[in-house]
């Protein structure tokens, strides 16, 4: 399953785009052609055509002006340099390998790849997540906290994480929970006593950012009362803190959980808490009988700082810096997204979000890697929509189809159990998720859940307001009409398809269908829960 597959030193595989190219143009791989290419590759940076000439020379080759600036514009077409013309001077660079200056980081400088949601979350990143993760030295959290439910499946046993990354269970990769994630350490620690349970050590291979934000009890409450003064126009969050823990990042009195380190801690947990409880009383909320996870505030504060203690054994790292560094040393890195490209507060169905940015955005924020140090981005989706909590979804099904998609997809929350609200797949949301993420490969899941369905519909576009569109805004859509096209189902279990061949021909028609309409290609298919259940295209 190594998708990494791509072994052909660069300069052969350039020498080879160039010679298909030529052939393709009906000209000649003249020895002059040849050489110029490779001397472009030993310009770290911009040249100009005078510049490459001299150096040709130097090498005992006499390459005219003409065959020259022939041949730049032949590399040009094919994609193998770039021109710039900077103050009515032209200059050229080599294509390969420019994101960066530094020529030592440039031989052996990886780049990070990126497993997010494409939908309103639960779209199956924790399975892919693990799944891909033997092809990385590190998985990492950028964002979220444990309003996140990630589900793995593997050797007869389910697993459930929230806060921590989905590669734990493999020995040999370093998961790290980046500056961008919320924790709340009894949640935390409850999560780690269930992986020991079942015979595995994160204590050896999880490590935290200094920088990442703390939930504390008096944020969870701060939820609940937030909510419960919206009444009907509650957003349906998971209760577990994140909206109210954010807004104090941002408001800039947060406590980080390198703070829990220093000295003062308990006076500024205490200032913040004090804070917290003026804001209850002032929206007239008892929080003194205000239950957390069946605790009274009390209970729950002194399991949070048990909590605190055990996580503060963990390794507390710059994980800006580690993660950097390990890409330098030619590390492969894997960001792990929570929640989905429609709940980002960004980009979402705002007001009905979470509170961080969820797209490839939020990976350079929440683990300080730089946007050239993106490398792939695998958008999942299920091969329909599903959403929990409040908030607007157009093609949502409140019919039998619903309630039959919701039963054979188990489609119930992984973090409070609440029954997931189901309905046909939605290209607009689609495109408009692979355009913010800059998707490079589709990873669809949950397609065995239709097996059974006589017919599948999917939104291709929608009319508001008399108009027809392609375009997701985001926004309110109650006056939205969605516009289905109808496919035939397959009638068959898909238990023994590991290949896209295998696959009955309406699935294929039907994921065909996605793909030229996204014009993405879907590289991984998941027809089940289980890690064995994943094959690629
Ligand atoms: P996440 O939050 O994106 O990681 O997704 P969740 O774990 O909350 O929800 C996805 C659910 O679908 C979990 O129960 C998974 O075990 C399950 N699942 C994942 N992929 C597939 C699939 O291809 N088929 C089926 N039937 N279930 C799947
Ligand atoms: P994973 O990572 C599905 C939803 C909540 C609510 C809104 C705001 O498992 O895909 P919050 O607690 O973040 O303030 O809630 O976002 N939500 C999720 N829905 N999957 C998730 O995570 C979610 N995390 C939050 O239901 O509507
Ligand atoms: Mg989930």
């Amino acid at each position: 399953m190594n998708i990494m597959k791509n072994k052909i030193p660069p300069s052969e595989n350039r020498t080879l785009v160039f010679a298909k190219f030529l052939e393709s143009k009906g000209f000649r791989q003249t020895p002059e052609r040849r050489a110029i290419l490779s001397e472009i590759y030993t310009f770290p940076s911009y040249f100009s055509l005078n510049a490459l000439g001299e150096r040709l020379a130097k090498k005992k080759y006499t390459v005219s002006r003409g065959t020259l600036y022939n041949t730049m514009t032949l590399l040009l077409e094919c994609g193998l340099v770039k021109r710039y013309l900077v103050g009515g001077r032209v200059r050229y660079e080599k294509t390969e390998n420019t994101d960066f200056r530094n020529t030592e980081i440039k031989q052996t400088m990886k780049k990070v790849d990126v497993i997010l949601g494409l939908q309103w979350g639960d779209e199956g990143k924790g399975k892919i997540v693990d799944v891909l993760a033997p092809n990385y030295d590190i998985v990492a959290r950028f964002q979220g906290g444990p309003n996140a439910g990630h589900t793995l499946e593997f050797d007869g046993k389910k697993y459930v994480l929230h806060t921590i990354p989905s590669g734990i269970f493999h020995d040999h990769i370093t998961n790290i929970i980046g500056n961008g994630v919320l924790i709340d350490a009894q949640i935390f620690m409850k999560e780690i006593a269930m992986i020991r349970a079942n015979g595995y050590d994160p204590s050896k291979n999880l490590k935290l950012s200094q920088k990442a934000h703390l939930i504390l009890p008096s944020h969870r409450v701060m939820d609940a009362a937030l909510e419960h003064i919206k009444g009907s126009a509650k957003i349906g969050s998971t209760l577990k803190g994140i909206g109210p823990t954010y807004t104090d990042k941002t408001a800039r009195h947060g406590l980080r959980l390198g703070d829990s380190l220093e000295a003062d801690f308990k006076i500024r947990y205490e200032a913040l808490k004090a804070s917290h409880i003026r804001q209850f009383e002032s929206l007239g909320f008892d929080w003194k009988k205000h239950k957390i996870e069946d605790l009274s505030f009390a209970e729950y504060e002194k399991k949070w700082f048990e909590g605190l203690k055990e996580m503060k054994k963990f390794d507390i790292i710059s994980s800006e810096y580690f993660i950097n560094q390990a890409l330098d040393k030619g590390k492969n890195v894997l960001a792990e997204g929570a929640q989905g490209t429609l709940l980002d507060v960004d980009f979402g169905s705002y007001p009905f979000v979470t509170s961080s940015n969820t797209t490839t955005a939020g990976v350079c924020t929440g683990l300080g890697v730089a946007p050239n140090r993106i490398g792939r981005v695998y958008g999942v989706f299920k091969a329909y929509c599903t959403r929990v909590g409040s908030g607007p979804f157009p093609t949502e099904l409140d019919d039998e189809v619903g309630e039959e998609l919701r039963r054979i997809g188990r489609e119930f929350g992984a973090t409070t159990g609440r029954p997931r609200r189901c309905g046909w797949l939605d290209l607009p949301a689609l495109n408009y998720a692979i355009m913010i993420n800059g998707v490079t490969d589709l990873v669809v899941t949950k397609i065995d859940v239709m097996n059974d369905f006589s017919e599948i519909k999917l939104a291709e576009t929608y009319t508001i307001n008399a108009k027809k569109t392609a375009e997701y805004s985001g926004g309110n859509l109650d006056e939205i009409q969605p516009n289905y096209s109808s496919f035939a189902g397959w009638n068959q279990s898909l238990a023994d398809v590991d290949t896209y061949e295998k696959l009955p021909k309406n699935a294929q028609h039907y994921l065909n269908f996605v793909e030229k309409n996204t014009r993405t290609k879907i590289s991984i298919i998941s027809t089940g829960p289980n890690r064995l259940e994943t094959f690629f295209n």
